[in-house]
Formats: C-alpha cells, structure tokens, sequence
C-alpha cells in the first residue's frame, strides 16, 4: 500500500485559501542541498520550475531515461494539483524501463516515485493497471496508481537504476521521481539493509501533508487517519530538539496523542495478508509535559522494542526514536503496536509519529560484494602491489578492498566537461575508436595517464550501453579487467574514463599496427590470452551473479606495460537478474566474426557464448589470422579443414617462424575448437579455459628452458625428449 493517502488527494482538497498559506508559509526559492526533483513526460525544452506548494525545482526526465513516451493528463485533472502531476512518462514497450539517478556509491538516499493516472492515455482504467518498481535489480514494491512509494537506500554505484517493471497488468507509468540525500539518518539502513516506507505517519496532526521545507530532507508524512476516539490530542508551541538519527521535522514533533488519562495502553493494529512483507517500525516520541512521570514499554506483536527491560521515558522537549532491531513477519497478517505504561508512570503512554518500512530484499548481488562496510579504507595508503601491474591508478575517495583478489577497488570520481578538455588537451590526443565513440588520451593532474572515451554524436550506444559500462566496472574490479578512473555526465556529454593501457590493443599487435619491430612471440601470446581468460572466468564468477560481456573480441583486450593483458569495452554487458535465471533473452549483439551462432538464432544469452568469442580470439592468436577473410569464410570453418589435414605448420601463424612448442600450440587449437562447437552444453567453461592455458603456456615455457639449456651445452633431449628443440629450425 505504501504512503496510500497520496499528496495528489490531500492536494485537491485543499482550498485555494490554504494553498496560498502554504504558499506564504514556505521558502518558495529554496531548494533542500543536494535535492533531485524530476517531473515526468516534461518536456525536456522547460528547463524546468519551482513547484509552489513545496519551493523544490523540477526538472524534465529526459536526461535521466532515455525509452518510453511523454504524456499529459486529462483536462479535468489538470486543475490545481502540483504540477508535476500534469505529465506521465508511459512504458509502452521493453518489460522493464529504467530511470538513472545520479548517486554516490556508499551514500544514502531515499527514492520517491510518484504515479497519477489522470486518465492519460483517455482508457479511464487506472483502476486495473498494477506493475513493480525495481531499485537496480531489486524489487522494490507492486506499483498501483495514486500512490507514492519511498525507498531508503544505500547506493551501490554512481547512479542507481529505478526501474518499472511491466508485469502483464498494464502500460507501467511515472508522474514524478525524487531523490533525497539522507546523510546518516536511519541507522538501521546499511548496504545490508534497503526498506520501502510502508507508512508514515504524524499523530494529533491537523496539518494534511508535511514534506519540504517543514522537513529538511523532504519525507512525506501524513497524519494518521483511523483515530481513536479516546486518544487524547496534545501538542506544543515551543522549540523541540529533534534526534539528530531521525531529525524529525518540528511541526511533527509538535504534535502528539496520548491514551485518554484512565487507560494505560496505546495500541495501533493493522492488517497486511501480503507475504513477501516483513515490517520494521520506528517510534518517534517527544514529551510536552513534565508535571508527572510518565514511562511506558513498547511492544510489537508481544516483542518489546527497544533495549529489553528498560523502559522508554521520553525526554522533555526533545525527540527521542525507538525502533525494531530486525525486521518481523506476522504469519496471520495481524501486526499491533502497543505502548504499555509501567506502573510507576503517571501519565498515560504517547506517540507523536510512527513508521512502519518493509524489506526490500537485496540479497542479490550485482552490488558490492557483502564485506564492504567492513572494508573501507582510505585511499592514501595504496594496499595495490605496485610489483604485479604498473598501471592501476588511484584516485581520490574511497577505496574497497575486493575480498576474492585482494585488488583494490577504486571509487569513480565524476568530472566535469570542463575538466575533460583540460586533461586531454582539448581532445589533442585520438587513440582509437570504440562503439561507444572516440577515445583520447589524457593526463590527470597528478600525472596519471587515462583513457577518455566519449559518447560520440553518431553513436547507436546510448545511455544503457554507458551504465551497462558504468555498472559492471564498479561492480567487479579484478587485474585482468580495464578499471575505470571516472566518469563525466553533463548534460550530452557522457564520457568515461579509464586507466591508460599503452601499448594498444590484442587486435592492433596481430595485425602488425602497432609499430612493434618484432611480432608477439607465441609464449607472449599464451600469456596475452591466458590474462584475459581469467579476466573473462571473474566477470563470469561476477561479485555472485555472473555478468556476460557479450563483446569478447581482441581488440577489447588491452595491453599495459609489460604487456599484461585486460579486458575492456564493457559496454554491452548483461547480468543476471536472479540467481535461479539459466540465461538472458537479449537482441544479438556483438561484433561479427565473434557472435555466438547459437545466441545469434536464439537470443539466449549465457555465459558460454563469451565462451565462443574467447574461442575465436584463440584462433586469432594461433593463427595470426582475422575472424573473418572476405572470400575465404569464417575463421572456425578455415582452422576446421586445415585442422584435418593434421599440420601445424599450416595453421600457425607463419610469423612465429616454427618458433613454438608444437604440443601447446595444439592445446591451443584444441581448447579453441571446444569452445566454438555449436552445441552450448560441451563448451568448457572459462575457469576451465584458463586452467588448459596454464598447460599450454608451461609446455611452452619448458621448451624456451631448455632452448636455454641447449644454448648452455646441455643434453636436451636426455633431459626432456619430448620437449626438444624440435621446433627450433
Ligand atoms: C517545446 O517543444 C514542443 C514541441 O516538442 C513545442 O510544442 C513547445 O511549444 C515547446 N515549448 C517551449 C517552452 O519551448
Ligand atoms: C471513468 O470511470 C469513472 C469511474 O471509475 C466514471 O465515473 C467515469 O464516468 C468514467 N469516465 C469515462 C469518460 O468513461
Ligand atoms: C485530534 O486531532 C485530530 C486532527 O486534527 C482530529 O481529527 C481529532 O478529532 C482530534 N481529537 C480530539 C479528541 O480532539
Ligand atoms: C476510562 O473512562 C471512560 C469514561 O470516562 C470509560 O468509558 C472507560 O471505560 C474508562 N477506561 C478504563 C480502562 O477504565
Ligand atoms: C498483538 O500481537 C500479539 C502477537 O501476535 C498478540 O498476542 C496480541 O493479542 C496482539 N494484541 C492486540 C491488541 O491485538
């Protein structure tokens, strides 16, 4: 049900009179710190308003979504609702159509959307229409219209995906989204820990909605309707000190009930028969009265709330909290709140608010991994092994401690524009070109080399494709993936920024561009390969769920100093969405050459269709040969028919001048051939990948010893015979 007396109806029956006091009363042109207020289906030429009733500025969604279709409401509900009820943004096609609001990973937010029907689309069936919001991959609520839902929540990364989920009852649509910085409000709320407000609720309140600037940080309380008759109104004039955890608003505070003066219990039942909620309550109470004593216990459905066998005195004119410590499900659906006096108390038990939050499960793990509220550290001390990679940047702001690698996990800075032009010069520097758009080279003020690429004009990757991107680097951080420095949305300009991988790309080295005197050498290449494959087996572990980076191909594989290999270009990239999913139905997409055939006919996305593509670039390094030679068909097709000829000297590449072991040479080819075969199920899986490549890459190494050994005076062939100098011509 969440907040279900709607601002909208407590807006449209307030008098014109009220209105205007409200007005007079409020700080029209101030806007909370930090605040983002989108009105929905605005057009994006408005550059926006000041929204009368709350003073809080609107802006139009189109920066923050980029599907779905701007509507207005019908004429009769125009009227004189706020408004940001005057636009929807409809959902008619993609089952699940996401909002991007720009967070930072750790901070805490609250989320608020807020759905009108108004008639907009002329079919009057609002009462039918149901679909579920989503924060990221978690299911927030069922959403039904003229309701508003809040979500308090931690971010997990630098903009947090709101998400309306078509569920087959209907077009899912959106009047208005906020988001609110919470600071360290809330305490209960942690990266363990997101909650959707059920309820919340002010007692003895004759104001009818309370939000901005009443309240600092713009939550939305509404008086409680089902009064009991004997309860008993109070309320005070004077200053209240609210509980900095909760800094309740004082028009709140101000107000309070009481059990009427003979009763000592003060009880709030409710029904809720939904399963999947469980319910957490906060208790917000402060004293206007210090004549007598007054002292009461807490009970939720029998369990006492707060520190047990201590009861709650409320303090004189300041605010004091009492909440859950865990979440509770009533397997009746029967849930009561009960303030008990104890015997020593005078006066009769007291509420001033209530809220009541249920779970949003968020046990799914396309956030960071479990340990980060227990791994952070600052940044200044680097915890990175300078010995294993030269080019891991660090940035300022926190630094997570991935668990899994011990490899530090670097908080994305946002840069402006502006700051774009400085480092790169001007965008002086092109060093090539991805699907996403142009990259440059630039230099950070501390000397740190990046990677700018920009989100060209022309481009058909669009914001999913620059969250996708966004979202899987900040998730998964590993040695074998390219690690992003930071980031830039401004207004047009999206641009991401990556640590500088100098010496180019997989691609550029086989096809003899990048100015090398001497092709790879083939144990290189094994190294080269062996480096992105456990790249690809971390991303396909994921932080829990896999992701699949559906653009495997060489030149996404990077080369830094020393030619150490990383993956990049996760700009297409998928995750599961739960854990019980066995694939991902998703538009082929990719580059040819590369393409899983199997996912391309059936658009059944699994990890083993990166399988595939790693399968070519094996072939590619083998052979030294492009996927694709116009005229001469696919590289799988031309490997099979030299393959049953049985010689290696046909199919390596002449450039390595026999110079390589021919058993890991073969492993190669043979681990190359099992990962392209049709039939997904007998692919290997990449974990599986790597551990072959190590084989082939010590058969290789064992050759150039003993070609060492040779060269020293050795009997090689005593000493190893099968791995002689053999191919040594
Ligand atoms: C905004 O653009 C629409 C067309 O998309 C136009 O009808 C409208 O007049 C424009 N409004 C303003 C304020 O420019
Ligand atoms: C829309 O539905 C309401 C009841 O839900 C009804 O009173 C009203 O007449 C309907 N309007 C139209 C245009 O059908
Ligand atoms: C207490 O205040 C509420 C809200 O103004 C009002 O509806 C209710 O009648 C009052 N109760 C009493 C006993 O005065
Ligand atoms: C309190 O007093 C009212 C009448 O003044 C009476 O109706 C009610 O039953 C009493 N409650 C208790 C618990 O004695
Ligand atoms: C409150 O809930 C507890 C546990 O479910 C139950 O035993 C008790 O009777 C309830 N009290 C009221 C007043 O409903």
């Amino acid at each position: 049900m969440a907040l279900s007396l709607l601002a909208l109806f407590l807006l449209l029956i307030i008098s014109q009179n009220q209105l205007q006091n409200m007005i007079d009363h409020l700080c029209i042109y101030m806007m909370g710190a930090g605040f983002l207020s989108i009105d929905c289906g605005l057009d994006a030429n408005y550059s926006g308003y000041t929204d009368p009733s709350s003073g809080i500025f609107y802006v139009s969604d189109e920066p923050y979504v980029d599907t779905g279709e701007n509507h207005m409401v019908a004429a009769e509900y125009q009227g004189s609702r706020s408004r940001y009820f005057q636009t929807v943004r409809s959902f008619p096609s993609g089952l699940r159509n996401c909002y991007a609001l720009p967070t930072k990973a750790g901070d805490k937010y609250l989320a608020r959307v807020e759905i009108s029907y108004g008639n907009y689309d002329g079919k009057n069936s609002s009462s039918s229409v149901q679909f579920d919001l989503h924060l990221g991959a978690y299911y927030w609520e069922t959403a039904t219209p003229d309701h508003t839902y809040e979500a308090l929540f931690v971010a997990w990364a630098a903009w947090t995906p709101v998400c309306l989920v078509n569920t087959g009852r209907g077009t899912p649509f959106v009047s208005a989204m906020d988001l609110r910085p919470m600071a360290a409000l809330y305490p209960p709320v942690s990266p363990a820990l997101f909650m959707s407000a059920y309820s919340r609720q002010s007692l003895g309140q004759n104001v009818l909605f309370t939000r901005y600037p009443d309240d600092t940080y713009d939550r939305f309380w509404l008086p409680m309707v089902r009064i009991n008759p004997r309860w008993v109104n109070l309320s005070t004039t004077g200053p209240i000190q609210p509980d900095p955890n909760f800094m309740q608003p004082l028009t709140v505070l101000r107000k309070a009930v009481t059990a009427a003066s003979n009763e000592t219990t003060l009880t709030i039942t409710w029904q809720e028969n939904k399963k999947a909620y469980s319910f957490m309550a906060f208790l917000h109470f402060a004293d206007f009265q210090n004549t007598q004593p007054r002292q009461f216990d807490i009970y939720f459905n029998g369990e006492q709330l707060g520190a047990s066998d201590k009861p709650h005195n409320p303090a004189f004119m300041a605010a004091s909290c009492v909440y859950s410590s865990s979440m509770y499900r009533a397997t009746d659906g029967s849930y009561n709140i009960t303030i008990a006096s104890t015997a020593m108390s005078v006066l009769p038990p007291m509420l001033n608010a209530l809220e009541i939050y249920t779970v949003i499960p968020n046990d799914s793990p396309i956030t960071f991994p479990k340990d980060l509220h227990l791994t952070l550290v600052q940044p200044s001390v680097s915890t990175y092994d300078s010995t294993t990679d030269s080019r891991l940047v660090n940035v300022p702001g926190h630094t997570i401690v991935s668990h899994e690698d011990q490899l530090q996990n670097t908080e994305n800075r946002r840069f402006t524009y502006k700051e774009l032009e400085k480092f790169t010069n001007n965008f002086k520097r092109f060093i090539g070109k991805g699907g996403f758009g142009l990259v440059y080279y630039g230099c950070l003020g501390d000397g740190t080399e990046v990677a700018v690429k920009m989100r060209s004009e022309s481009s058909t990757h669009g914001l999913d494709e620059f969250l996708a991107e966004v979202q899987s680097l900040t998730t998964v951080h590993h040695r074998n993936l390219v690690s992003l420095v930071g980031y830039c949305w401004e207004g047009d300009h999206l641009a991401l920024v990556y640590e500088y991988m100098p010496k180019g790309t997989l691609y550029d080295h086989l096809r003899g561009k990048h100015g090398l005197a001497e092709p790879l050498n083939w144990k290189t290449r094994v190294q080269i390969v062996l480096e992105a494959a456990q790249g690809l087996d971390y991303l396909h572990k994921g932080c829990n769920l896999p992701i699949i980076h559906r653009d495997v191909k060489s030149s996404n594989i990077l080369l830094g100093q020393n030619l150490k290999a990383k993956i990049a270009d996760f700009g297409l990239s998928k995750t599961y969405i739960t854990d019980t999913q066995t694939h991902i139905s998703a538009t082929a997409a990719g580059t040819p050459g590369y393409i899983d055939p199997e996912y391309f006919l059936t658009g059944r996305l699994t990890e083993s269709s990166d399988v595939y593509s790693f399968g070519i670039v094996l072939l590619e390094v083998a052979t030294g040969e492009p996927p694709m030679v116009p005229g001469n068909g696919h590289i799988v097709k031309r490997v099979k028919q030299m393959i049953a000829t049985g010689d290696i000297n046909l199919i390596a590449d002449a450039r390595l001048r026999d110079a390589y072991d021919v058993s890991s040479m073969w492993k190669v080819l043979d681990i190359a051939m099992m990962c392209t075969v049709d039939s997904v199920a007998q692919r290997p899986t990449m974990a599986a990948v790597v551990s072959q490549l190590r084989e082939s890459l010590a058969l290789e190494e064992a050759r150039e010893d003993n070609i060492i050994c040779a060269s020293q005076g050795s009997n090689v062939e005593a000493m190893s015979p099968a791995f002689g100098p053999l191919a040594i011509r």
